[in-house]
Parts: structure tokens; C-alpha cells; sequence
């Protein structure tokens, strides 16, 4: 088969690296990918967001399997695209990513499955919505109706900053036109989980769990990123808890889902808190969470590619997945600044080296080669250091010790990935 994946981040090494694996494989392309990418893949460069040219690349190399990454290729119609020109898409249509790209969509989805989540309340002028606020107290919860790259979300301990954030979503427009209606929910509290299922528009198959760490420092302290570390199973999540969240969230959202004719199929990335009653839905994402997809990429034995297959295929039902029996654990390296302004080009070294550690794999998340060899840094997020064990404890002590391997005076990480579960 030959195979196109579609972005340039951890998440997309860690599907390459998981396809190119697969006896079925024949040949493998990414684009835009990353040097980390290159070792399994051959990179193309064509913009995550470029249609014309995915689709396009895609009909010229007879590619069997288009294998999209993020969502703003999803939410702009990448699969839609795909679908028209005959081409096979693991992903999402327009219609269905609106789970991602639209919260209230997805609330409203939500509500009309009868899956458990937060009481919310949609406003598009910014007075009622301060009204609403006042009435309800603190904490509460703001936020941006449409995508803001993780960060149109805004978690206020107080009345103040609950205003503040309206005011910056609503009237200064901070993620533009993503910010023109806002939704105003009950604050849960609880541990957050990363709970995934692959579906193929009918039936769901759990791919797993895992827990990711938002805040940039140790302690869970400083500004929200796009996620600094992971680790797969999370051991609050049971399986009792799995096979409840199938049944009031995951199995009723398709269905209703299938009943709009805009049935889902990819992974669904179910954004829970498990609160002293029970798991409640925060979110959903329409994609593989990043780094939680090199959490699970490791623990997996079956074989990815036909698993995907099925699922555009709508043959899950038939489909079963095996896993190793061992714990994971993902620490994000990244450039000194992130989230916030972070130089570029630095070098990396001692790859190699961290590798060699029993059980790691080190996953590029913004890398490049430059043209003498090296290895340079291109992005905020730039390695994903993952390791298995036979424990969880096991599994943090190799991803440390490949992440002490790795000669990078101008990165940085979390020091501490794992300490809910350890
Ligand atoms: P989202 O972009 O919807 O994933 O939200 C970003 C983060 O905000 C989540 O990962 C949670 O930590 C937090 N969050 C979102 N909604 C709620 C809620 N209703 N209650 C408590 N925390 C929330
Ligand atoms: N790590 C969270 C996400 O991918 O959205």
C-alpha cells in the first residue's frame, strides 16, 4: 500500500513510525513531516493546509491511504476533499470535525446523546454573557466557540478575570472570528483524561487512554501549552470507566452523530474529568492528541494500518486490538521560551545516544536537518522522548535517563511527567 500522512509534529512521527511498521506498507509519505519523519518517510513539502496539493500528490502516486494528523486540515475539508477525487482519507468530513471546530456543536451534540458534561450556556453579545456570569459566580469556565490552537479556553477563579476573558474573546477579538460567540460552562473538578476511539461511522473501538500535563512547568504551574508530557494507561482510568464512557458518551455521540448523516469516522479524542460522579465530557477533538498519540503508538502490538483501514472501511465491528502489556511515558523537549517567544535553529546531539536506552524511542516534533548533517530545532515542541516499562515508574526513569542522553543547552523539559500516578 502506499500511504500518505499528512502534518509535521510528534504525533505524525509517531503514526509513521507505527506504519511504517506494517507488512502492508509498500511506500510512506508525509508532508510536510520533520528529520525526524525522514528516517521512516519520505518527506513532501506540502502544507498541512495546502488541499490542492495533498489531493493532488495523492491522485498522481496512486497514494491508497491518505492518514490526516491535525484537525485544521479536517475542520478546512481535507477528507471531503479526498472523498471527491476517490482517494481513501483516515479522517474525519467537514461536517463531522465540527466536533473540534465548534464547541457548541459539540455541546448541543452532546446534550442531544444524553452524555453527562458541564452545564453550559452559549452567548453572542458580551453584556448577557457578564450578566450570566454574575448570577452564576466563580469558578467558571470561558470559552472561544470556534478553534484558538488550544488556548481560546480560559479557566476563571474569580468573577474579575471570568469578565476580563469575555471581554478579550468577545470585544478585542483575541482569536478573531473563533471568538464571536462564547460559551459560559460549570467548572469540574476532578483528573483530566485523554480517553481515544477509532470509529468508522457506526461502531467505536477503544484505543486507550492516557494523561497529559497542559502547564508548561513542574508542579503544574506557569501557562498552558499544547501538552508537555504524557503517560498511557492512566490508572485512574479503569476499565470500568472505559466501558461507561463507551456507553453514555462515546457509543450515543456516534449514534446521533450517524442520525444527522453526518456519521464520524477517525479517532475521536474524548476530553474527560472524572469527577467524584463520574466521568463528565469536556471536550472532543476529532484527531490523535499530541503527545498522548506517542504514549499510545508504543503500547500498541496490532498492526496500525489495517486498524485505520477498517475504520474508513466501516469494518470495525470485525476489528480487534492488541496491546503490550507495559506502561508509557512521554516527556516533551522543548526551546527555552515556549510557549512564548523561543529562538530557533539551535542544535541538537546525542540522539544516538538516548536511543540505545532500552525501550525509547524519540519521537521530532519540530526538527530539521540543516545542510551540513545536524540536527536543529524548528519548533516550540520539538521531541517527544518516550519510553516503555514494565511499570509506570519504569517507564519515567528511561524517558529521563534518554532525555539526560540528549545534548540540548537551549531546550528544556518537565521534570516531574507522571507524579499523579506515582
Ligand atoms: P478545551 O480546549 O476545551 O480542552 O479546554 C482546555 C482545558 O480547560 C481543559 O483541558 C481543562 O483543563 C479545562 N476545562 C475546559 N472545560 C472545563 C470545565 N467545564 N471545567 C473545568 N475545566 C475545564
Ligand atoms: N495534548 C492535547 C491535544 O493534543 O489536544
Amino acid at each position: 500500500m502506499k500511504v500518505l500522512v499528512v502534518g509535521g509534529g510528534g504525533r505524525e512521527h509517531a503514526l509513521c513510525w507505527a506504519i511504517a511498521a506494517s507488512p502492508l506498507l509498500d511506500t510512506l509519505w508525509c508532508a510536510p513531516g520533520n528529520a525526524g519523519i525522514a528516517e521512516v518517510a519520505e518527506c513532501v513539502p506540502i502544507d498541512s493546509l495546502d488541499i490542492t496539493g495533498l489531493v493532488g500528490f495523492a491522485t498522481e502516486r496512486g497514494v491508497d491511504l491518505v492518514v490526516v494528523g491535525g484537525e485544521p486540515p479536517l475542520v478546512a475539508g481535507l477528507a471531503d476533499a479526498c472523498a471527491a477525487a476517490g482517494v481513501k482519507c483516515f479522517g474525519p468530513s467537514q461536517a463531522a470535525a465540527r466536533l473540534e471546530g465548534s464547541k457548541a456543536f459539540t455541546r448541543e451534540v452532546a446534550d442531544a446523546a444524553g452524555a453527562p458534561g458541564a452545564r453550559w450556556q452559549q452567548f453572542n453579545d458580551p453584556a448577557a454573557a457578564k450578566a450570566y456570569i454574575g448570577d452564576e459566580g466563580a469558578p467558571i469556565v470561558v470559552k472561544a466557540d470556534g478553534l484558538a490552537a488550544g488556548k481560546g479556553v480560559v479557566v476563571a477563579a474569580t468573577v474579575a478575570e471570568a469578565e476580563a476573558a469575555i471581554a478579550d474573546i468577545m470585544e478585542s477579538r483575541i482569536h478573531g472570528d473563533s471568538g464571536a460567540t462564547v460559551l459560559i460552562e460549570e467548572c469540574l473538578v476532578g483528573q483530566e483524561v485523554s480517553f481515544f476511539a477509532l470509529c468508522d461511522g457506526t461502531t467505536a473501538l477503544p484505543l486507550g487512554a492516557a494523561q497529559d500535563h497542559k502547564r508548561v512547568g513542574d508542579g503544574d504551574t506557569g501557562p498552558n501549552t499544547g501538552g508537555m508530557g504524557a503517560y498511557s494507561p492512566p490508572p485512574v482510568f479503569t476499565d470500568a470507566l472505559r466501558d461507561e464512557v463507551m456507553a453514555r458518551i462515546v457509543n450515543p455521540v456516534l449514534a446521533e452523530m450517524a442520525k444527522r448523516g453526518t456519521p464520524f469516522r477517525g479517532v475521536l479524542f474524548v476530553g474527560l474529568m472524572i469527577t467524584a460522579d463520574g466521568p463528565r465530557l469536556i471536550e472532543f477533538n476529532v484527531r490523535f492528541g499530541d503527545p498522548e498519540c506517542q504514549a499510545l503508538m508504543v503500547r500498541l502490538r496490532s498492526d496500525l494500518l489495517p486498524a485505520l483501514l477498517a475504520a474508513c472501511d466501516g469494518e470495525l465491528a470485525k476489528f480487534g486490538l492488541r496491546w503490550e502489556p507495559v506502561h508509557s511515558l512521554v516527556v516533551v523537549m522543548a526551546a527555552r521560551g515556549y510557549p512564548g517567544a523561543y529562538g530557533k535553529g539551535t542544535e541538537i546531539r546525542g540522539l544516538e545516544r538516548a536511543a540505545q536506552i532500552p525501550g525509547v524511542q524519540v519521537f521530532h516534533a519540530g526538527t530539521a536537518r540543516r545542510d551540513d548533517g545536524a540536527l536543529v530545532a524548528t519548533g516550540g515542541r520539538v521531541l517527544g522522548v518516550t519510553a516503555t516499562g514494565g511499570s509506570l515508574a519504569e517507564a519515567q526513569a528511561a524517558a529521563y535517563a534518554a532525555v539526560d542522553a540528549i545534548d540540548w543547552p537551549e531546550g528544556f523539559c518537565r521534570r516531574d511527567i507522571g507524579w499523579r500516578a506515582l
